[in-house]
């Protein structure tokens, strides 16, 4: 046996992690990047080489990520609600890493006392949304045949709690159209993956409880996720060889064991 196929003295582990910018040549695309798991998303698709823009409906927001990650990142204002401007973020454009973030929660009243315009406004986003951008994506990944999708959908699409109704449906519908896709796709060459978060701190109580305090006390006496553990488990997902479709994760919070029981220490 020559020296050259004998095997080396120190191999590398199996699960060394990958190193340099795995994702350099990738057209990467994240909804909802001017806050929370998007923005940080996008920092962390740049930190591994991708091209990325980033959308939302607040410039300014978006303005400074771009000045902060630098060459090759663009912004793009998109209210995802409308279908015809997600279709115009598209054209022109083949992005390969399209992560469909844009959502939200509002209210947590029980049905009967539930404001149908938050309902519009969620099923708008959270579900028409989501297919909006990926009815868009998917043309251009078809033709080449590889792509990756990333919906963010959320432990509350996999169990419901009480104030959750419509919120809860909307997230069901996104676990309901990441099922169809991969049946509808298969084939294709691209990858689906759907991360299902549990409690995350962002921007994403404020918004859905109306005030800063609110927001606060949801997370007292607990330590919740932060934006970087999505980020990083999305990172993990499409940076895999493409012939490993990492389906679903679900990731929760060590201090909460299901959508209603949290560990809290006061
Ligand atoms: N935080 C949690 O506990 C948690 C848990 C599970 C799943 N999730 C999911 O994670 C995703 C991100 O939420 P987050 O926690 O990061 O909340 P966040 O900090 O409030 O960020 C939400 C993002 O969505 C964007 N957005 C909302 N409506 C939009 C619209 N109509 N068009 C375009 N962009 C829109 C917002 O940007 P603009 O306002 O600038 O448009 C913002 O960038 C959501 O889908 C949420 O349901 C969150």
């Amino acid at each position: 046996m020559s020296s050259s196929d004998s095997a080396p003295a120190s191999p590398a582990p199996a699960s060394a992690p990958a190193l340099g910018r795995p994702l350099a040549g990738r057209q990467a695309l994240v909804t909802g990047a001017s806050a929370g798991i998007g923005a940080q998303t996008a920092r962390v698709l740049n930190a591994l080489g991708a091209a990325v823009t980033v959308v939302a409906r607040r410039q300014e927001r978006l303005a400074t990520l771009v000045e902060e990650l630098g060459p090759g990142t663009r912004a793009k204002s998109c209210d995802v609600r409308d279908a015809d401007a997600v279709a115009a973020l598209f054209e022109g454009e083949a992005y390969d890493l399209v992560v469909a973030n844009a959502g939200l929660g509002l209210g947590v009243a029980p049905l009967h006392a539930g404001d149908p315009s938050d309902w519009s406004t969620m099923i708008d986003t959270n579900v028409k949304g989501v297919l909006h951008t990926v009815r868009a994506a998917l043309p251009g990944m078809r033709e080449r045949g590889r792509g990756d999708l990333v919906l963010i959908g959320s432990v509350a699409g996999r169990q419901v709690y009480p104030g959750g109704n419509v919120y809860n449906a909307t997230k069901h519908a996104v676990k309901a159209i990441y099922d169809a896709l991969r049946l509808d796709e298969v084939g294709s060459g691209i990858r689906f993956t759907t991360v299902d978060p549990g409690m995350v701190q962002t921007e994403f109580s404020v918004v859905r409880l109306g005030d800063q305090n609110a927001a606060d006390r949801v997370y007292d006496g607990m330590t919740p996720l932060g934006p970087s553990d999505v980020a990083d488990a999305i990172a993990f997902a499409v940076t895999r060889p493409a012939h490993v479709n990492i389906g679903e994760i679900v990731i929760w919070p060590t201090d909460q064991a299901s959508t209603r029981d949290v560990h809290r220490t006061q």
